[in-house]
């Protein structure tokens, strides 16, 4: 068995087969999915029927696993799965689907806004790995946009305008976007904003890619209304059909992507009434976009 990879969009996004990611890999295997990821920036693994170490396992090829945060959203004794997973699914504790009112499901709409992970952390996600145990029927398909792509189709003044601008992200901002605007006195410490470069270069290969997300609320020395009128701009840009893979989820699909080339969002799906078990690790980057000022 050797692993081969088809494109599965002219800009963004690549199927694997010929590898079972429950076994230890070799080192050319983890090599060869690197590359992959480095040219794809997002990749499907479909028929990787994973548990949660299994899942685990696999992500520490990648590099060191970011920790979630949840703030006061979750007392860590009500949380499903361990601190090394983002629990981006519907359930609580008991495997039932949340309530409508449920503060940790409204947050987590949040998610239905474009975005990249974590790009409020000051060392913002390198991958992002989710794993579908159960899928809903209709619905929930996860989109992905090719930050890279919308770079090189923007035109030069605007390349040139945007180069080396600074954006203030944070948890708040997507949140409040939502109208989600109640926060503990730890979380609004936890969410300061944090600062990242709106343009970044792959550090493979070279390429440059527009760091957007919703979790933008502003650019350093911009007043704030045009920094968000401008970035909407940006993210309409990037965000057209052209650029974006449209996942649709089967159990058992294990699908990376590279946060600092791609932005993503779900789509809707009847999160009251059916099950969604998704599970996501994430790699830890490799340091700060920008040098932070002390
Ligand atoms: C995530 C996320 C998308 C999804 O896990 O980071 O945004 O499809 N989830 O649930
Ligand atoms: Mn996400």
């Amino acid at each position: 068995m050797s692993i081969s990879i088809r494109a599965l969009h002219p800009h963004v996004g690549g199927e694997v087969t010929g590898v079972d990611l429950r076994r230890p890999l070799t080192r050319d295997e983890v090599a060869a999915i690197e590359a992959g990821m480095d040219r794809h920036a997002v990749l499907v693994f479909p028929g990787q029927p994973l548990d949660d170490a299994q899942q685990l396992a696999f992500s520490l090829n990648f590099g060191e696993i970011e920790k979630a945060l949840a703030g006061d959203l979750q007392k860590l004794d009500e949380k499903r799965l361990s601190t090394d997973f983002a629990d981006v699914s519907n359930l609580d504790r008991d495997q039932e689907i949340v309530k409508r009112d449920d503060r940790h499901r409204l947050f987590a709409l949040g998610n239905r806004l474009w975005h990249s992970d974590s790009s409020f952390r000051a060392v913002p996600a390198k991958y992002s790995l989710l794993s579908a145990r159960i899928i809903p029927s209709r619905g929930g398909n996860t989109e992905f946009a090719d930050m890279r792509a919308a770079w090189d189709e923007l035109d030069d003044e605007t390349k040139a305008r945007i180069e080396d601008l600074i954006c203030e992200h944070s948890l708040m901002y997507s949140r409040g976007k939502l109208g989600f605007t109640e926060l503990t006195p730890r979380e609004r410490e936890m969410f300061r904003p944090v600062r990242q470069r709106l343009v970044r270069t792959h550090p493979v290969s070279g390429r440059r890619s527009i760091y957007l997300s919703s979790h933008i609320g502003g650019i350093v020395g911009w007043p704030v209304a045009e920094a968000n009128d401008f970035i909407r701009e940006l993210v309409e840009h990037a965000t057209q059909r052209r650029f974006v893979y449209s996942h649709p989820w089967r159990a058992h699909d294990l699908v990376v992507w590279d946060n600092r080339q791609t932005m993503h969002r779900v789509r809707p799906f009847a999160d009251t009434v059916e099950k969604r078990d998704v599970r996501r690790t994430t790699i830890a980057g490799d340091g700060p976009t920008v040098a932070q000022a002390a």
